[in-house]
């Protein structure tokens, strides 16, 4: 679904904030990405969703070769992701309902075929009274929820998410975590960049990507060399 081979990623004329950075996410993964703040999570996502480009090694997405796709066929790629991005990103002029269903109407569906869908999401993630409001009028918390329903809702073969439980409370948290893991049943694959220590403890370590100082480790691969030192 997704491969990166000796990726190395700089922005502008800036240092190499990603070196070597190689991983493979199967269809129907499950994968937190960790380390600390500036290890460059953020700007792995973006690599992956196809909003920046690497400055050395090859991406691999949907069995595409990203570096001779043509640049029109990207769009059709991405539209396969769902992204909560770290800032939310909603669309200021359309309500909260509009922000969640525009997927879903950029797929030329029926609103008649995805109202009742939007408004049950709304509503898991506690948003059910906030339909008609507007972004401006959310808190932060209230504004990641719309991005996460956003995210969702069109059943992406790829879910991104940026600190998905950055700013809301243990009790959303944990239904955000379990709307992921049921959209993963689905078939769904999915990465999220989070350091919730309440969220690495529901997942089996081998499932952690470790990001610091630009290079990525497996938490698998950290007891591997941890292993062998003491064997030596
Ligand atoms: N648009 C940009 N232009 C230049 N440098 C950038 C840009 N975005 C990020 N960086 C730099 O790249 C490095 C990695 O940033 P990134 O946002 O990917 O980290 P992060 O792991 O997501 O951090 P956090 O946990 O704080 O969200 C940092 O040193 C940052 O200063
Ligand atoms: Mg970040």
């Amino acid at each position: 679904m997704v491969r990166f081979e000796n990726v190395g990623m700089r922005y502008g004329l800036g240092p190499e904030i990603l070196r070597d950075v190689s991983f493979t996410l199967e269809p129907g993964s499950f994968h937190l990405l960790t380390g600390p703040s500036g290890a460059g999570k953020t700007s792995l996502l973006k690599l992956i969703y196809l909003a920046e480009r690497p400055s050395r090694g090859a991406i691999w997405m949907f069995d595409r070769e990203i570096a001779t796709t043509p640049r029109e066929e990207l769009p059709a790629l991405r539209r396969r992701i769902g992204v909560v991005f770290q800032d939310f990103r909603l669309l200021d002029h359309l309500t909260v309902f509009e922000n969640v269903a525009l997927p879903r109407r950029v797929m030329n569906e029926l609103e008649s075929s995805y109202r009742a869908e939007v408004e049950e999401l709304l509503s898991w993630v506690g948003l059910g009274n906030r339909l008609n409001a507007k972004p401006a009028t959310l808190s932060g918390g209230e504004k990641q929820r719309v991005a996460i329903a956003r995210a969702v809702v069109a059943k992406p073969e790829l879910l991104l998410a940026d600190e998905p439980t950055g700013n809301v409370d243990p009790d959303i948290g944990g239904r955000i975590m379990r709307l992921f893991i049921e959209l993963n049943k689905l078939g769904t694959s999915v990465l999220i960049a989070t350091h919730d220590q309440r969220i690495m403890e529901r997942v089996p370590a081998q499932r952690l990507f470790r990001l610091a100082e630009g290079r990525l480790t497996t938490a698998n691969a950290a007891d591997a060399v941890l292993a062998e030192a003491k064997r030596a």
